[in-house]
This record gives structure tokens, sequence and C-alpha cells, in this order.
């Protein structure tokens, strides 16, 4: 263990796993260590560096801005949050945006928007819908959202007005519908709780119940937004539109910044009913106009489609190799594999020990969430990698089983 981890666990709540690798240093796809190793990054800080690390236009962008105006509060207007408002709305089929800080705020922000809605237009009605799998973030409300019993029990009792049902399941949202509810929350594709694809119609039926009972259909772009999965926005695949969008991650390429879109109608809050400190501040939004500009601009959706699906096509190869890979799935840059057996903890140490860093999505599965700008031959190199670390971890299967 290096010095700086050693400090880390002295000084650090122990929230966190990490792989013990402390990074200094990145450019585009890679990475470097403390001691000057190099790495193939594959996890993208969490899906996050969508046009790599310290692209040049974003690097640029900030450091124009920090030295203009970082902060003023919104008590004034300022203008790189207007342009960012203005390139979301005109590239999204929502209508008006609200900025914050991170995914888990921009998700409240939906909620209350959608429980205004509910005591303006539903006499008060509340609750909403999501579903189980999914994950909506970590304050105390988006746990009760987040359908995974694992982030809930710790701090059982949680918020009311959540209802968790069977995810790709129209009936089941029927079921659950009542008088309270005021709107459904789902991740067009949910990330964190497997890279689980929508099952065909399932988000045209939902959306269809929605306009029948009135309610409002939240999707929680957080991870699949900015490109990821092949277009924009992921509901473009699907031929729906929601009525509000939340979005973070990928949009400022690192700077912390979180969105609440929503149509018109959906848009009910007035003066003073929410807000936010640092809340599109000038620096994030700077950060976030130079991302979301290169992406549309380079068509970096159709790069991450392009290239998303050449890997794909590798990881589908490797499960012809390697029988214990039992599933390969995910759109664009956002993929997954699944194994027979709970091997990801060895196979991520295999990779990481041959220079490419990718993420335990559960004990059994992997995922793939790399900067959309990179090409075929950084997917060769890393698919090189994957090969021999599961070659490696094939072996201590086979060791075990051996029991040696
Ligand atoms: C779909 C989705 N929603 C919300 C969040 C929470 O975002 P944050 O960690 O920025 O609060 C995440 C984070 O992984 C996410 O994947």
């Amino acid at each position: 263990m290096s010095q700086w981890q050693e400090l880390e666990h002295k000084y650090f709540m122990h929230t966190f796993e990490r792989t013990p690798v402390t990074l200094v240093r990145g450019q585009g796809a890679r990475v470097w260590d403390e001691d000057g190793r190099e790495y193939l990054d594959f996890v993208g800080g969490w899906g996050v560096d969508s046009l790599g690390h310290c692209h040049p236009v974003v690097a640029e962008a900030v450091a124009e801005q920090v030295q203009t105006l970082i902060q003023t509060s919104n008590q004034f207007y300022t203008i790189p949050q207007i342009q960012l408002a203005q390139l979301l709305v005109e590239n999204s089929c929502l209508d008006k945006v609200f900025f914050c800080n991170s995914g888990a705020e921009a998700n409240e922000g939906a909620v209350k928007l959608a429980r205004r809605y509910g005591k303006r237009y539903l006499n008060g009605a509340y609750e909403v819908i999501t579903t189980n799998g999914s994950f909506h973030g970590r304050t105390l409300a988006m746990v009760a959202a987040t359908g995974q019993a694992k982030f809930q029990e710790p701090y059982l009792p949680l918020p009311p007005g959540f209802v968790n049902v069977e995810n790709n399941n129209v009936e089941a949202i029927k079921a659950a519908t009542t008088g309270q509810t005021c709107a459904v929350m789902l991740e067009p594709m949910q990330g964190e709780g497997g890279v689980n694809l929508p099952d065909d119609n399932y988000l045209t039926g939902v959306r269809r119940w929605c306009d029948q009972k009135g309610i409002l259909f939240i999707l929680d772009e957080i991870q699949t937004g900015m490109g990821r999965t092949g277009t924009l926005f992921a509901y473009e695949q699907y031929g729906i539109e929601p009525d509000i969008m939340t979005l973070a991650k990928g949009l400022a390429n690192g700077i912390p910044i979180g969105a609440i879109l929503a149509k018109d109608r959906a848009s009910v809050f007035v003066p003073g009913e929410h807000g936010s400190t640092f809340g599109g501040n000038p620096l994030a939004c700077a950060a976030g106009y130079a991302t979301l500009k290169f992406i549309i601009d380079h068509n970096i959706a159709g790069n991450a489609e392009k290239v998303g699906q050449y890997l794909a096509s590798g990881l589908e190869n490797l499960k012809q190799k390697f029988q214990f890979i039992t599933d390969v799935r995910g759109r664009g840059l956002l993929l997954a594999v699944e194994f027979g057996g709970d091997i990801a903890p060895s196979v991520v140490t295999a990779c990481l020990d041959r220079g490419l860093l990718v993420n335990q999505l559960k004990p059994n599965a992997l995922r793939f969430m790399p900067p959309l700008i990179i090409g075929n031959e950084e997917v060769d190199e890393g698919l090189g990698i994957l090969d021999k670390a599961l070659a490696t971890a094939k072996k201590i299967i086979e060791d075990a089983k051996r029991g040696k």
C-alpha cells in the first residue's frame, strides 16, 4: 500500500472499496498512477469522462471561465448557464432547464417537480413509481426511489412516497398506480442495476399509461444521456418523449453538474420553490457548454454507437472463447459482460495488472464505460488485455475445481 493509500485509510470514511491504484494524471482514454504506470481507462470516471480526460476544449473553457467568473449565486443572470440551457433545450424534446450539482440532486429536484405538479393538477398526488434494480442516487429520498434492498436496508425507515415495482413490467406499474401517483420514474436502460435494456415496447407502454392517467413520466438519463448509448439521449431510440429528464455524469466531462429538464406543461416551479447555491454556476456551465457543443458538433454519440458495436462484437467473440461468460449486453459504450460465477474481482485485478481499468458491476459482472471518443485501436488494446485476464481467471477457476 502506498503512502497516499495509507493516509486515505487513516483519514477517509470507509465507503468505497477502492482499487489499489492512486491516479494522478489523465489524457484522453489513458490515466497514470503515482509511479508513472499507464492504464487504458474503460471506467471513465463511472461514465463521466465523455470526451476523455482533460479534453483540450473543456480544459480551455474551464481555464478561461475560472479567470473570468466562477460563482455569483442565482440572484443574478449569468451567461454560461443560459447558453448551456439553450443548447440542451434546442437538442432535446424538453423546454426548460434547472441546474444543480449531481445526479442524486437532479433526481430529487425532478421528484419535487412531480410532487408540485401533483399538488397543482392531481389533487395532491405525491407518489412516484420506480422499478426494482434501478439506481437513482444516494440521498435518502433517492435511496427510497432506488429499487435495490442493499442500498435501502441500512437506512430504514425511508422517506415515504416511493413504490418500487418489477422492472420491464407495464402491468406492475399499472397495478401500483393509485389516486396518489404523480409520476413514474425510470432509467431508459438500468445502469448500476446491471446494464439492463428495456424489453420491446416497455417504454412506449409506460408512456401510454402515463398519458392515460395524466401522470408524469420522468426519465433518469444520468448514466445513459450525453451520447453514452449511441444517441444524444437514450429516449430517442425508443420513440418516446419524457415529461421530465435528469442529467449529470457526462454533462460537463467531470466538472460536477446536474440538470433537470422538463416540458413546459410540467415546468411548474414558481420562484422560491426550488434552488441551489452552486447549481448552474458559470464554471460548471462553461464546462457543460463546451462538452455538449463538442459532442453535438462532432457526432460523438455516433462514435459511441460505432465503437460500441465494435467493442460489443469483440466481447461476443470472448464469450465464444470463454464458456464462463454467460451474457454480453448494453448499447453504445455502456456495456456489460456477465459470468457464470463470482469471478469479477479476479478479472478486474488481472486487467489492472496488465494496464486496463474496468468496473466491477456485480461480483459476477463487469461494466465498460470508456470515454466516448475512443477508437477501434483502443478497443482492440482493451480486448487484448481482457482476453489475457480472462485466461488467468479461467485458470483460477480450473485450479479451484481441482482443489489446488
Ligand atoms: C442512473 C443514475 N441516476 C443517478 C445517479 C446518481 O448520480 P450522482 O452519483 O451524481 O449523485 C447515478 C449514479 O451512478 C446513476 O447512474
